[in-house]
């Protein structure tokens, strides 16, 4: 019989992926189009609303005149890259955020990477986050989680980002990055392995591991960090667990963030933004007002109690689409300190969480609920 060009949808499919890693392994822009294009297809099919890019917001307010303009940050959170030849679908998914980011128009003031870039905390799979987010056109602010961590206990992660603890300020707002994945030692009396304290850690319901905290050191210099603050003075925090007390057998917790909060009540506005939680989540403590990105991985389920009520809930994820649930964000942060929150679902319409929704503790501008299939 005669030997056409058929090739088997996964011989194409192995292809594909050889090419596009092997770009990616040059930085090559194609490699980034080619994801870009790819999803374009899928979700214009859909009918989904400016899939690609942002949705321009509203960024200015009669209230606002004369204290300053109000700003755009973007996020991209919890990408869990293994080595690219085991898993290359969450390098598109990051590569698919980065583009996501460049698109934006304008650009934002900078992005927030939100912690768990890597998976198990390995050289390569950071290498490899770092590689692939030099392609974003603005600066990124890195944040650590615990999957990047606890490997070598953050010492590859420091070498290509820094110091995980740090504050600054831009256009009038101190912004904070704490590391708040510190656990206590649960690994020498048990004589672990530098792999198997990290397999622990990324394990979150197995029992063995202490909770997350912030720690005395980080809050001591938290403490110091803001004591020049007056409190009136807009403030934005960065911490890759949520700072208060959610769902302990899952580490969806920060354990001494009461004490955390505490240091943070004397501030008229506290906006908190994390990672970790793979969902929108939101929530409001008092003066602080809590902030959850979506991963650009997997989707984790809502915890079975303790869902905050402000909590724009979004349905479950179709089970058959390995982006949907996913994404990126980007955060409108105002003269005060609140945010605007757009959380940009992939294959699905984008959801705008706004300022006046937490500080009117959920009676003004409640998103409407998602109408999506529940599966
Ligand atoms: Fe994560
Ligand atoms: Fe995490």
């Amino acid at each position: 019989m005669p030997r056409g060009p058929f090739k088997s949808v996964e011989t194409k499919y192995m292809e594909e992926r050889e090419a596009a890693l092997t770009a990616l392994g040059r930085l090559d822009r194609r490699a980034f189009l080619k994801v870009s294009l790819a999803t374009a297809g899928v979700v214009a099919a859909q009918g989904i609303v400016n899939p690609q890019s942002f949705q321009p917001i509203r960024v200015a307010s009669a209230a606002e005149a004369g204290k300053g303009e109000p700003f755009r940050i973007a996020y991209i959170s919890d990408s869990h890259l293994y080595d690219r030849t085991i898993n290359d679908r969450f390098v598109n998914s990051l590569m698919r955020a980065v583009d996501d980011v460049n698109a934006m128009s304008p650009a934002p003031d900078f992005v927030l990477y939100g912690g768990d870039l890597a998976q198990l905390g390995q050289a390569r799979e950071l290498d490899l986050g770092a590689q692939i987010l030099k392609n974003l056109k603005v600066p990124v602010r890195m944040m650590v989680g615990e999957h990047d961590w606890y490997l070598d206990m953050g010492e590859k992660w420091r070498d290509l980002f820094g110091p995980p603890t740090y504050s600054f300020d831009h256009k009038g707002v101190h912004f904070v990055v704490l590391n708040s994945v510190v656990e206590k030692d649960f690994w020498t009396a048990r004589k672990l392995t530098p792999m198997q304290r990290m397999k622990t850690v990324a394990g979150l319901d197995n029992g063995m591991q202490s909770s997350f905290t912030v720690g005395d050191e980080q809050r001591a210099w938290l403490k110091k960090d803001l004591e020049k603050l007056a409190p009136t003075a807009p403030l934005v925090v960065f911490s890759h667990s949520p700072l208060y007390k959610l769902y302990k057998p899952w580490n969806f917790w920060t354990d001494d963030a009461d004490e955390v909060q505490a240091i943070l009540k004397r501030f008229k506005n506290v906006t908190v933004i994390h990672g970790h939680t793979h969902q929108m989540l939101t929530n409001r403590i008092g003066n602080i007002h809590f902030h959850g990105m979506l991963s650009t991985a997997w989707p984790w389920p809502y915890a079975p109690q303790g869902l905050p009520e402000l909590t724009v809930q979004m349905s479950r994820p179709d089970p058959f689409d390995p982006q949907d649930g996913c994404g990126d964000g980007q955060i409108t942060v105002h003269p005060d300190g609140l945010v605007d929150k757009l959380y940009n679902l992939w294959n699905r319409n984008p959801v705008n969480v706004e300022r006046s929704y937490l500080a009117s503790k959920g009676t003004r501008n409640k998103p409407a609920a998602s109408t999506l299939t529940r599966y």
